[in-house]
């Protein structure tokens, strides 16, 4: 079938046969089909949907567009995946504390999607770290730290990296059937043993309602335990930003920060330990998830998870004293100041989608797929639902490349947040487990 015939039948509500999604999926590897091909797929996928088999054949597909890993490894291989989010720097937590734990943790993040941030992104802002080695490293930085969060390569799902470039920028991410393909194809490539998916719900998520998201997890599951990977997912809310900070080496810096346990925020910790719990479970590394947070916690407590992450750092070729020092080595904007918030009172809602915007706006995220990033952009001390702010209370600090730059993002902070008298009711960061 041609890439415009596929296309067609797809548009028109047809189901599409396994091979010639494979053909599709083949071509848009090998660069045959066009970049407005793929974006055009993607968004009649968008429309009309994927019935199982065919949401199926394109994960297969995408998985084998490259190499599979196998691992020979003392312990259990195993990832998280976020579905995206903002304020999301869980990842950079998470690999490490679970490599404490006695999980090995091959994990291919990737770009920022959308309006959301990605691990690859921030792993960029470190200097020297290699985020695209050759799967000989890869492998090697796994087996002797325990944990490699690197990018996808050229010989990983390299299928979901073209799409994922072309989704990011064509307003074809929001759909069930393309991130379930991306984030298993990714996950299925890296030959893991345990996956465990934080499905995000919210006004920061890409599915902004539980149900939405509730199927999105569903599908993950079915997908995921179908092709043998066996996986749980837990929805987690996405109402405002993960963690108070959103951007790319501000993410990083916050995520140093917690390991060194220099900072610890309530909702960030909780997702944290809740996804990395369900990790040492289905790893067979803790018999229940008590007995797993309270590892997790002595990972941290102990200094072993953030010697982890250093050691990770230095074999991927970044700094050596990257955890005691980020400072000195993660870059740093011009022009960083508060954004007051315009009256007194509590923060009842956020647009959280627009705060992840704002940051693209900024600079720390794409337009267009061959776009650089400014990795120094973002926002840090985002307040949260229910805190209290004012003129002298900001909303948050601006990173920006100039003055004209931080006030475009002002604005769009104002718009994101709305005020009021009273705290909204309090909504728990983990709302509920499927698998
Ligand atoms: N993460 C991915 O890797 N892919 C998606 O489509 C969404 C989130």
């Amino acid at each position: 079938l041609l890439p415009q015939e596929l296309i067609r039948l797809k548009r028109d509500g047809h189901a599409l046969p396994p091979e010639a999604i494979e053909a599709f999926i083949a071509g848009l590897t090998e660069g045959r089909v066009t970049e407005g091909q793929a974006a055009a797929f993607a968004m009649a996928v968008f429309f009309r949907g994927l019935s199982l088999p065919e949401r199926v054949a394109l994960t297969r597909a995408m998985t084998r567009s490259g190499t599979v890993l196998t691992w020979d490894l003392p312990g259990p291989v195993l990832d998280k995946h976020s579905t995206g989010g903002v304020g999301d720097t869980v990842s950079l937590a998470l690999a490490p504390m679970v490599a404490a734990c006695g999980g090995y943790v091959p994990m291919i993040s990737g770009r920022g999607l959308g309006h959301t941030g990605g691990t690859l992104d921030k792993l960029d802002s470190i200097p020297g770290y290699a985020t695209a080695p050759d799967v000989d490293l890869f492998r090697r930085v796994t087996r002797e730290v325990g944990c490699a969060v690197i990018g996808q390569t050229p010989d990983l799902a390299p299928a979901d990296r073209r799409l994922y470039a072309i989704r990011d920028v064509t307003g074809t991410v929001e759909s069930l059937d393309l991130i379930t393909a991306s984030i298993l194809a990714k996950k299925l490539a890296a030959g893991l043993q345990g996956l465990v998916m934080d499905v995000k719900a919210g006004s920061g998520a890409f599915m902004a309602s539980a149900e939405e998201a509730r199927g999105l997890a569903e599908s993950l599951v079915t997908v995921a335990n179908g092709a043998g990977l066996p996986t749980r997912a837990l929805l987690t809310d996405m109402d405002q930003p993960l963690a108070s900070a959103a951007g790319n080496a501000v993410e990083v810096a916050y995520a140093l920060d917690y390991l060194s346990e220099r900072r610890r925020e309530p909702r960030f910790h909780a997702v944290t330990l809740a996804l990395g719990a369900e990790m040492l479970v289905l790893g067979g590394l803790s018999a229940d998830t008590r007995d797993a947070t309270a590892r997790l916690e002595e990972a941290l407590a102990s200094g072993r998870a953030a010697d982890i992450f250093a050691r990770m750092v230095t074999a991927l070729g970044g700094p050596a004293d990257l955890i005691e020092h980020p400072e000195r080595h993660l870059p740093r904007a011009p022009v960083i100041r508060p954004i007051p918030a315009p009256t007194a009172g509590r923060v009842v809602a956020i647009a959280t989608r627009y705060v992840g915007v704002a940051v693209i706006g900024l600079g720390g995220g794409r337009t267009r797929p061959q776009d650089g990033i400014d990795h120094a952009v973002g926002l840090t001390a985002l307040a949260g639902l229910g805190d209290e702010v004012g003129p002298d209370r900001p909303l948050a600090i601006v990173h920006a490349r100039s003055e004209a730059e931080a006030a475009r993002a002002e604005a769009a902070i104002l718009a994101a947040y709305r005020i009021g008298a009273e705290a909204p009711a309090a909504r728990e960061p983990i709302l509920e487990r499927v698998g």
